[in-house]
C-alpha cells in the first residue's frame, strides 16, 4: 500500500516565460486555483496523507505561504530543495529520507486529472507490491510525449520518449507509483544528451525487469499537461466550464479532506480565516452549512 506521495514543483517554466520568470509554474492560477492544487487533489483522492513537495532553490517561501507544513487539510507536507532542475528521477534521492524504506508515488506538479472513475482507479492501484505502475492516456500527438505498448495484461512491453514512428497512441502520464526500489535504479541511472536523469530510463529499468505495468486512466477521464500557454489555458477553460455548470469545485482541498474524514468542520473554518472572503472560502463554507 502506497501511503507517500511526492509533488516535483519545481522546474524553470521555459515554455511558459515569461509568466514564470518571477513566479514558479505551479504557483500560478489554474482558474480559481494555484496550479499545485490540482496534483496534490490526486495524491488526497488516492488516500496518501504523506507529501513531500519538492522545490526550486530559493521558493520555499512561497509554496509555504500557500501550502504549509502545519495545514488545515488532515495532511503531512514536508518540503526539500532542488538545487537545479536534473530530471523527473531526482525526485527519489531528493527524496531518500522522506521515502525510507516505503514504496512511492511521484506526482508532476504541473499535470491535471480529472474523471469519474479516477479515484477507483487510484484506489485500485495503490496496494502496489512490487515493481512500477504507470497511468496512460491516448493522446493525438504520441510524438509528444512518452509511449507505451502493452501486452493484453497490461505489462509495458516497449516505452520510447517521443517516438519518431508511430507504434502507439498511449502517452505516458505525471503519475507514477514506485515500489522502493525506484531510490537504487535511480542511482544508477546516467544524464540523458539534455544533460537530466530521464524518467523513461527509470521506468526501462522496471520494464526490462518485468515489472513494469500500466493501468488506463479511462474514456471517461481527463488528463491534460499544462506545460505550455495554450495547453494551461485549456485546462484552465475546461475548469472554468465544468465548476460553473455543476456548482462543485475541481481539487478542493478542504472537500477530499473532509470526505476522506481527514478533517471535521473544525478544521474548514480554520481554512475559512486563512483564506479570507472569497469564491473559494464561500464554497468551502457550503460544504459545512
Ligand atoms: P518539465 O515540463 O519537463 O519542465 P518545466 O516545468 O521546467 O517546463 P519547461 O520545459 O517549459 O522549462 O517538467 C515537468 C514537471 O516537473 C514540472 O511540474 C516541473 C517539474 N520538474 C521538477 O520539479 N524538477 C525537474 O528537474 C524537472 C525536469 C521538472
Amino acid at each position: 500500500m502506497i501511503k507517500k506521495g511526492i509533488i516535483l514543483a519545481g522546474g524553470l517554466g521555459t515554455r511558459m516565460s515569461p509568466l514564470t520568470k518571477a513566479v514558479n509554474k505551479q504557483l500560478l492560477p489554474l482558474y480559481d486555483k494555484p496550479l499545485i492544487f490540482y496534483p496534490l487533489s490526486v495524491l488526497m483522492l488516492a488516500g496518501i496523507k504523506k507529501i513531500l513537495i519538492i522545490v526550486n532553490k530559493g521558493q520555499l517561501n512561497q509554496f509555504k505561504k500557500i501550502l504549509p507544513e502545519k495545514n488545515n487539510l488532515g495532511i503531512s507536507i514536508e518540503y526539500k530543495e532542488q538545487f537545479k532542475p536534473g530530471g523527473l528521477p531526482q525526485a527519489f534521492t531528493i527524496g531518500e529520507k522522506f521515502i525510507g524504506k516505503d514504496s512511492v508515488s511521484l506526482i508532476l506538479g504541473d499535470n491535471f486529472f480529472y474523471g469519474q472513475s479516477l479515484t477507483k482507479i487510484l484506489k485500485k492501484n495503490i496496494n502496489l507490491k512490487s515493481g512500477a505502475k504507470i497511468f496512460i492516456h491516448p493522446v493525438k500527438n504520441p510524438n509528444l510525449y512518452g509511449v507505451a505498448t502493452l501486452d493484453k495484461n497490461k505489462k509495458v512491453i516497449n516505452l520510447i520518449e517521443k517516438p519518431k514512428k508511430i507504434k502507439s497512441n498511449l502517452a505516458v502520464t505525471g503519475l507514477y507509483f514506485f515500489d522502493n526500489k525506484a531510490i537504487e535504479f535511480t542511482k544508477k541511472l546516467k544524464p540523458s544528451k539534455r544533460g537530466e536523469l530521464e524518467i523513461i530510463d527509470l521506468l526501462n529499468f522496471y520494464r526490462r525487469k518485468n515489472k513494469l505495468k500500466a493501468e488506463f486512466i479511462g474514456r471517461g477521464g481527463s488528463w491534460l499537461d499544462t506545460g505550455n500557454i495554450n495547453d494551461f489555458y485549456d485546462a484552465s477553460n475546461f475548469i472554468s466550464a465544468i465548476e460553473s455548470r455543476q456548482g462543485l469545485k475541481i481539487a478542493c482541498l478542504e472537500e477530499i479532506a473532509l470526505n476522506n474524514k481527514w478533517i471535521d468542520k473544525k478544521d474548514i473554518k480554520k481554512s475559512l480565516d486563512f483564506y479570507g472572503k472569497c469564491d473559494y472560502s464561500k464554497y468551502l463554507k457550503s460544504l459545512i452549512s
